[in-house]
């Protein structure tokens, strides 16, 4: 039964998207960092904060956690003075679906000597285990206990430096390290650490608030532990996610979108899928730039893809990307190595109109570690399709976004179930798209 809350958007499709749209600081760092300022011991101010949901969800945690949490002079302001407990089913409601909670693991060991641990969610892509995480944690001298709600951690010795070793270059555990390696005792050395741009701007966040960290060519970072963090004053990257699907949205409606806020440096791996399949871009340096995306006109060539970790094809990219493929003419080949399950979504364009097969077989130039596992992880696209418009439920927040820009690329007129779950990483969406001439409304 659907909630009363997951009252459809009604997508009339077939109209090309015309017109500008911003995108603000990056979720995958905004969030970060607000937990970063856990480790100060002064408020920190963060800029350019997009109001989504995960920022909400994030915002609440640190308020149960005693952070002073509020808004002044176009920044959110994040006071730790007064770092407290908090109970755990109350972190459970506030938590929800979002997977940010396991990163206050190190700075509340820090600060409190101990953490609490929900149950954690985000998007349903894969079985996201958070076994680095906790191998990383125990390395550093925490102690991990299960409990029926969630993870009890403590750090009886406190926390000692390190060396880390990824079996996967994880953003996530990238990031645990880092938010934890900063105060512990001695140096930490972390290899094969991802090396995405959000990660390298937390070091940015987590340098402006006193830390030692050496990025090494090779994946290697240097931590040296410092006894105190302040507070920072940052402007984060922006959406480089975000930014992409508008791009994908242009190319797939056949229309013309300038993304203001959009950098070029954050985006170059997709800007050459982008021209490498027919679609036009132009970047605009200037103080207020941005990135003008549009569909020349005459037909999009099919390609292969493959996803990976930064400086590869981002695989946040990857759903978006598909449905403007969808419109190329041949065989695309996808191959995701980063998640094993996150081509449920094509069911959906297939209804649609689309031709997309899945494999469990590495379609791509590198073999990967899902291959032969039994997951469905790589596809081929036969186009172009005549997408028509269908009713749809949102899986997940990427693939989410990609059913709304089908539901927009397709012939006539389709409901969209679900639309909340993409206010979690995309800001007012509704209305970037009224904005942009889409025929939406709930
Ligand atoms: C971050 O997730 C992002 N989320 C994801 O974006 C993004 O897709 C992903 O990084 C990759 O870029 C946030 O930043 C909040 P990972 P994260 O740890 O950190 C495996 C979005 O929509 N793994 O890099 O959770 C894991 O299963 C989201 O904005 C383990 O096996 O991703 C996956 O296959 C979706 N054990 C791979 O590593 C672990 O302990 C990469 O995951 C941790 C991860």
């Amino acid at each position: 039964m659907r909630t009363p809350s997951a009252d459809p958007l009604t997508v009339y499709g077939g109209t090309p998207l015309h017109g500008e749209i911003r995108v603000r600081g990056a979720k995958n760092l905004v969030t970060k960092a607000m937990v970063a300022a856990l480790l100060g011991d002064a408020p920190s101010r963060l800029y350019d904060v997009p109001r989504i949901r995960d920022v909400e969800v994030v915002r609440d945690l640190l308020a149960l956690h005693g952070v002073r949490v509020y808004e002044e002079d176009g920044a959110l302001v994040l006071d730790p003075a007064n770092v407290e407990r908090a109970a755990v089913d109350e972190i459970n409601v506030h938590a929800g679906s979002s997977r940010i909670p396991i990163l206050f693991c190190g700075p509340l060991l820090h600060r409190l000597g101990q953490a609490v641990i929900p149950d954690l969610g985000g998007c349903h892509i894969g079985p996201r285990p958070i076994d680095f995480h906790l191998q990383a944690l125990r390395q550093f001298g925490a102690v991990v206990d299960k409990t029926e709600t969630g993870l009890h951690l403590s750090a009886p010795n406190g926390l000692q430096g390190t060396k880390v070793s990824l079996p996967y270059p994880s953003v996530g555990a990238t990031e645990q390290v880092l938010l934890t390696a900063v105060k512990a005792r001695g140096v930490t050395e972390l290899s094969n650490a991802a090396v995405e741009p959000e990660i390298i701007d937390l070091i940015c966040v987590l340098q402006k608030m006193g830390a030692i960290i050496t990025v090494h060519t090779d994946r290697v970072i240097e931590i040296e532990g410092v006894e105190r963090l302040g507070g920072f004053n940052h402007r984060p990257i922006p959406d480089r996610i975000e930014a992409a699907s508008w791009a994908a949205a242009a190319l797939a409606t056949g229309g013309d979108i300038t993304v203001r806020g959009a950098r070029q440096v954050d985006m170059m791996t997709f800007l050459n899928v982008f021209r490498s399949v027919g679609g036009s871009y132009e970047v605009d340096d200037s103080t207020d730039g941005g990135i003008r995306f549009w569909h020349p006109g005459g037909e999009l060539r099919a390609t292969a893809l493959e996803t990976g970790v930064h400086p590869g094809f981002m695989t946040d990219w990857q759903q978006p990307m598909v449905v403007a493929l969808t419109q190329a003419r041949g065989l695309s080949i996808l191959h995701e190595t980063v998640y094993e399950q996150r081509l449920g979504y094509t069911k959906a364009l297939n209804q649609m109109g689309a031709t997309i097969q899945v494999y469990r077989n590495c379609l791509g130039g590198t073999p990967c570690r899902f291959g032969r596992r039994n997951f469905h992880h790589s596809a081929v696209i036969a186009g172009p399709a005549k997408l028509q418009g269908t009713d749809l439920e949102i899986p997940d927040l990427r693939a989410g976004f990609s059913h709304v820009i089908a539901a927009l690329a397709a012939e006539g007129t389709s409901r969209v179930y679900g639309v909340d779950l993409i206010n979690r990483g995309y800001e007012d969406f509704e209305n970037k798209l009224a904005a942009l001439g889409a025929r939406v409304e709930r």
